[in-house]
């Protein structure tokens, strides 16, 4: 099928790729000159495993090219895709003005060039967004045509795997035609026998929301938890497995932590407690699942604080993992962006390392957090001489360090780990003083 994908962030160019490499023709086209230029160089503008190989090989493969050109774009395909930024405006609503914009080009396209097409909204949008998108469309056209949601459900360092193998295909239209053009497009990726669910427009774009809400509410129920474990003694972990094996619970997603964070939980937990209150609901569980998502993010300072009482200012804290999670160069909402700004700001030194995301967190860190912050060029440089250490990520590289290191090159072998990576009983052995989230503190 010809394919044209405005926008290429993070959604669209991974689903532009992928859909070329199902065979394809796709166009990818963005307003940003230099951006294109570099695809066209064959250079991926984001970092996210395994999509490099799919990218160089449809472009070998002649499949997958980019443009400044939307008109051209909009002739040569059947379907297009508006993967464009929604981001989250003053009141918490996400800022549709881009996919309006755009709607409204295409609306006299659809007018200079009347041919069928459908218009599918790939971007996180506000139930009814599809109804706003094909209002602008017939604005200036009486060209047939459809606007469906189609969300997608990609994990940021694991996209190019969730988009060639999903667990479900999501499309929102009314129209047989269209729906029938969509499962032949995603015919491909559901091989195995995962469903491709047609439902109406409104319930496609509050499935997005409700997937993503739901699963911040199961990890910040899960901290909830682990808060409890501290108090009482008991262990996250072992909860978690006694949780997890019922079926009607599963197994993921349950990991405590230091909060969720990224470009999406929080925003879309926002957006559709947001929702709720415009249509007179109050989404009162959202409500706490913010709260405590906010100072989850910071309970780890809280710890620092009661182990250290006043000393904790002046001294020197190592910080391991900066990005939001994993496999990604993501700062956005990042547990480590509010924990350095309060260390920051308690007037501890850090030194911090992180293998993807030490250029993107020096545009995001506030000042109190960059003002008393060093860079470590490796995993090991950061112990050397600290007086503790907070991880904040967790990277594979942090999850099998030899334990002793820690004995050996900090000052104090004191642990603060937000992401639960070792076994209390090899931390005891180490003779390290572990703490974490929801286990009993060892040393
Ligand atoms: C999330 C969803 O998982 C995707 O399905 C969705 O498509 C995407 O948002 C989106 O809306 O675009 P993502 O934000 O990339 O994907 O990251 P996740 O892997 O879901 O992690 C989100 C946050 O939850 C991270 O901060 C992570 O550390 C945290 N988390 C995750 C936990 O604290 N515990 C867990 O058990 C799992």
């Amino acid at each position: 099928m010809k394919i044209g994908v405005i926008g290429t962030g993070y959604v669209g160019l991974v689903s532009g790729t992928c859909f070329a490499d199902s065979g394809n023709d796709v166009i990818c086209v963005d307003i940003d000159e230099k951006k294109v230029e570099k695809m066209r160089n064959g250079e991926v503008p984001i970092y996210e495993p395994g999509l490099n190989r799919v990218f160089d090989r449809s472009i070998r493969e002649k499949r997958l090219s980019f443009t400044t050109d939307l008109e051209d774009t909009f002739q040569k395909s059947d379907i297009i895709f508006l993967c464009l930024p929604t981001p989250p405006g003053a009141d918490g609503q996400a800022d549709l003005s881009f996919v309006l914009n755009v709607a409204d080009q295409l609306g006299d396209l659809f007018n200079k060039y009347p041919d069928y097409k459908v218009v599918v909204n790939k971007s996180t949008v506000p139930v009814g967004t599809a109804d706003k998108v094909r209002e602008k469309i017939a604005a200036k056209t009486d060209t047939e045509f459809d606007v469906v949601s189609n969300p997608e459900f990609l994990r940021e360092g694991a996209a190019v795997e969730d988009f060639m193998y999903p667990e479900r295909v999501v499309v929102g239209t009314r129209s047989e035609k269209a729906a029938k053009m969509m499962k032949t497009l995603y015919e491909p990726f559901v091989r195995s026998g995962n469903p491709i669910i047609i439902m109406d427009e409104r319930s496609s774009e509050l499935t997005k929301y409700a997937a993503n809400a739901m699963l911040a509410t199961k990890i910040t129920f899960m901290n909830e938890i682990a808060n409890i474990c501290e108090r009482v003694g008991a262990n996250v972990d072992n909860v978690r497995r006694g949780i997890g094996t019922d079926s009607r619970i599963g197994k993921r997603f349950l990991f405590a932590g230091i909060g969720y964070g990224g470009s999406c939980f929080p925003k879309d937990v926002q957006a559709i407690h947001h929702t709720a209150g415009q249509h007179g609901y109050d989404f009162k569980i959202l409500d706490s699942v913010m709260k405590v998502n906010e100072s989850q993010k910071v309970s780890i300072v809280e710890k620092m604080k009661k182990h250290y009482g006043d000393s904790l200012k002046g001294k020197t804290v190592g910080v391991w993992g900066l990005s939001f999670k994993p496999e990604t160069d993501d700062i956005r909402e990042a547990p480590s962006l509010y924990i350095t700004d309060a260390l920051g700001k308690l007037g501890v030194k850090m030194k911090a390392y992180d293998p993807e995301a030490i250029e993107t967190f020096k545009e995001a860190a506030t000042e109190d957090a960059l003002n008393n912050i060093e860079f470590a060029s490796d995993r090991d440089a950061v112990l050397d001489g600290v007086d503790a250490l907070v991880i904040c990520t967790e990277w594979n590289e942090f999850r099998r360090p030899d334990l002793e290191n820690f004995t050996k090159l900090m000052k104090e072998p004191v642990l603060f780990d937000g992401r639960n990576l070792y076994d209390l009983e090899r931390a005891e052995e180490a003779g390290i003083t572990y703490i974490s989230v929801g286990r009993p503190s060892v040393n």
